[in-house]
C-alpha cells in the first residue's frame, strides 16, 4: 500500500503501476488538474508541487517536479497542490501577491511558481524580507515565458504584506505517521518503499531486474521522455541510514540517498568552492530531490559531482547482501554509462577526506547559461602550493570524455612546476593526450579541448590573484547588487 496526504487528507493506494508518476496521477486518476504539465523533463516548473517530509515531529515542505517523481516515493510524505492552497475565497499570499501583482498573462507557468513562492513564505519567518539572491533561487526551477519576471519578483517581494491564511490542518494533517514500508502491487508490476537497508538488499537480491530510484531527476526521464516501462521499482528515498550526513576527523561522510538541498549546507562549511558549484547545478525542484548517489551512480559524462569527488580523492561504499566495500570513485566508471555495480548492489555512503590547509580547489563549470544547465566541460582541480612550486595536484574533468576522469598528463605537467601562467599553458598543450572529447549539442570536440585550456590559464591567473573577480557569476551578482537591475543582459555577462 501507498499511503499518503493530499491537501491535507489521507490517500491509501494499493494497485498503481509502478511507474506512475505523481503528476499523472494527480491530473488522472485525483482530479486535481490544477498543476500543469509543461515539459513532462523537470525543465520548466509548471508541475511543482510541495512534498512534506515528517522531521522531528514537523512536516517540512519543498517543492519537487511532479512530473518526474514517481508515487512511490511519497509513500508517507503530505503532498500540497495549487488546489489546497485558498481557504474558500481567500487566496495565499503567494497567490494574492500574483493577482496584484499582476504576475499571471495566460497562466500555464502559475501554478507552479505560486507552489515556489509558497515554499519561500511557508518556510521563512514571519514578514521575512527576501534578497534577491533567495527569490531567484526559490523560481529558479520556474519558466515564463509570456509574463516576463519582474512581476512576479514584486510578487515575491510582496507577499510579505499579506497574512498567512492557510488552513493549518492541510500543513499539519497528522503527526501519526505509519511507520510501515510501502508498496503496490499492479497486474503490470511492482513498487516498493523500503524502510531499512536490510530490507533494500533482501529486495535487491530477490528481484535482480528491478530498478532503484533515489530522487528520480534521472531515472523518471526513461519513462516521461523515452517513454519506457519500469515493471519493478525500489524506492531508497525513505531509508534513514542512507539519509545521514555526518563530519568525521578525516572525512565528510555522505549517505547515498542525501538531497542536494541537504548537502549543500555542509559542503558549504568544508568544501566552499563544490558549494557554490551548487547555484550552477539544476533547479531548486531538482536538488531537493536529486541525490549526491543518484549524480555518481547514472555514470553521465556530464555529471556535475563526479569530476569534483575525483578531483578531492573521494571514495564511495558498495553494499549488498554479501557485504560493504570502499572503492575509490576514480575506479568506478568503466565505460559510457557503465560501472562497477553489480547486481544487488548499491551505494550506500560517499566519503570525502578533509583537505590539508595548504590544498585549494578551483571548480569551473562551462553551460550555455548560468543556472538550471547541464555542462558542456566541467573542470575540477585540486591544488597543494609549497613556496612558489606546484607539491601536489589532483583533476577531475566532465564532459571531456566517455566517464568523468582525471587528467594525468595535465598533472604530471603541473606537478612540480613553478605556479606561473606558463605552466598552465603547457599544461594546456597535454588536454589532448587526456582526452578526445565528443561533439554534441552542448559542444564540439575542438571546443572543448580549446575551452579546458582556458580554464587552465584561468585557473593560474585566479591563482596568482585571489582577489581577482574571474567568474561571470560574480561579475553578474556586483552588477546585481550596484545597479539594482533585475538581471543583467548576456551581453553583460559575458
Ligand atoms: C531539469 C534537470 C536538470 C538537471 N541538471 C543537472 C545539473 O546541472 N548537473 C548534474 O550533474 N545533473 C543534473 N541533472 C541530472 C540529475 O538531476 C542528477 O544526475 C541527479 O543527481 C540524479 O540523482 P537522483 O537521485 O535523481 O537519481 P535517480 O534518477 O533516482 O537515479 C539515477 C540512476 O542512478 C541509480 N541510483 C540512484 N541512487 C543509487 C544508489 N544509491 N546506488 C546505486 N544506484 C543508484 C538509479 O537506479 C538510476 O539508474 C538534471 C536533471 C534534470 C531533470
Ligand atoms: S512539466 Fe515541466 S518541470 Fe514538470
Ligand atoms: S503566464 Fe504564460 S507562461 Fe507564464
Amino acid at each position: 500500500m501507498i499511503e499518503l496526504y493530499i491537501n491535507g487528507k489521507k490517500v491509501e493506494e494499493h494497485n498503481v503501476v509502478p511507474d506512475m508518476t505523481v503528476l499523472r496521477y494527480l491530473r488522472t486518476t485525483k482530479n486535481l488538474p490544477g498543476t500543469k504539465e509543461g515539459c513532462g523533463s523537470g525543465d520548466c516548473g509548471a508541475c511543482s508541487v510541495l512534498a512534506g517530509d515528517m522531521v522531528n515531529g514537523e512536516w517540512r515542505y519543498k517543492t519537487i517536479n511532479s512530473c518526474i517523481t514517481f508515487l512511490s516515493q511519497l509513500h508517507n510524505k503530505s503532498l500540497i497542490t495549487v488546489e489546497g492552497l485558498s481557504q474558500g475565497s481567500q487566496l495565499h499570499p503567494a497567490q494574492q501577491a500574483m493577482v496584484d501583482k499582476h504576475g499571471s498573462q495566460c497562466g500555464f507557468c502559475t501554478p507552479g511558481i505560486v507552489m515556489s513562492l509558497t515554499a519561500l513564505f511557508e518556510n521563512a519567518p514571519p514578514n521575512a524580507d527576501f534578497s534577491l539572491h533567495e527569490v531567484y533561487d526559490a523560481l529558479s526551477g520556474n519558466l515564463c515565458r509570456c509574463t516576463g519576471y519582474k512581476p512576479i519578483i514584486d510578487a515575491a517581494n510582496a507577499m510579505k504584506n499579506y497574512p498567512g491564511t492557510i488552513d493549518v490542518s492541510i500543513w499539519t494533517p497528522s503527526t501519526e505517521r505509519p511507520v510501515d514500508e510501502g508498496g503496490s502491487d499492479h497486474s503490470e508490476g511492482q513498487a516498493w518503499t523500503p524502510k531499512t537497508e536490510e530490507a533494500l538488499k533482501q529486495l535487491l537480491n530477490d528481484y535482480p531486474d528491478a530498478r532503484l530510484v533515489a530522487g528520480a531527476t534521472d531515472l523518471a526521464l526513461e519513462v516521461t521522455q523515452m517513454h519506457r516501462r519500469i515493471h519493478k521499482l525500489v524506492a531508497i528515498n525513505q531509508i534513514a541510514s542512507l539519509k545521514t550526513i555526518t563530519e568525521t576527523r578525516d572525512y565528510l561522510v555522505i549517505g547515498g540517498a542525501a538531497t542536494f538541498t541537504e548537502i549543500e549546507p555542509f559542503l558549504k562549511g568544508s568544501f566552499p568552492e563544490f558549494a557554490a558549484l551548487m547555484s550552477r547545478f539544476a533547479s531548486r525542484q531538482i536538488k531537493n530531490s536529486a541525490t549526491m548517489g543518484g549524480n555518481i551512480a547514472s555514470a553521465s559524462p556530464i555529471g556535475d559531482a563526479p569530476p569534483v569527488l575525483i578531483a578531492l580523492n573521494a571514495e564511495i561504499e558498495i553494499s549488498s547482501l554479501s557485504g560493504s566495500r570502499w572503492v575509490a570513485l576514480d575506479t568506478f566508471y568503466i565505460d559510457y554509462k557503465k560501472t562497477i555495480l553489480g547486481t544487488g548492489e548499491y551505494i550506500r555512503a560517499i566519503r570525502i577526506p578533509h583537505r590539508k590547509a595548504t590544498e585549494q580547489l578551483k571548480v569551473y563549470k562551462i553551460s550555455k547559461r548560468i543556472e538550471d544547465d547541464i555542462s558542456a566541460v566541467l573542470m575540477a582541480i585540486n591544488i597543494t602550493q609549497q613556496g612558489d612550486k606546484i607539491a601536489a595536484v589532483r583533476t577531475g574533468f566532465g564532459g571531456m570524455a566517455a566517464i568523468p576522469k582525471a587528467g594525468a598528463a595535465i598533472e604530471a605537467a603541473l606537478l612540480n612546476q613553478p605556479m606561473n601562467v606558463n605552466t598552465f599553458r603547457q599544461a594546456g598543450l597535454k588536454v589532448s593526450e587526456d582526452f578526445q572529447p565528443f561533439n554534441d549539442v552542448r559542444a564540439s570536440a575542438n571546443y572543448r579541448i580549446q575551452v579546458t585550456q582556458g580554464l587552465l590559464e584561468k585557473c593560474a591567473l585566479e591563482m596568482l590573484n585571489p582577489q581577482a573577480t574571474s567568474r561571470v557569476e560574480n561579475v553578474c551578482t556586483a552588477k546585481l547588487h550596484s545597479d539594482n537591475v533585475i538581471a543583467p543582459s548576456a551581453q553583460e555577462c559575458v
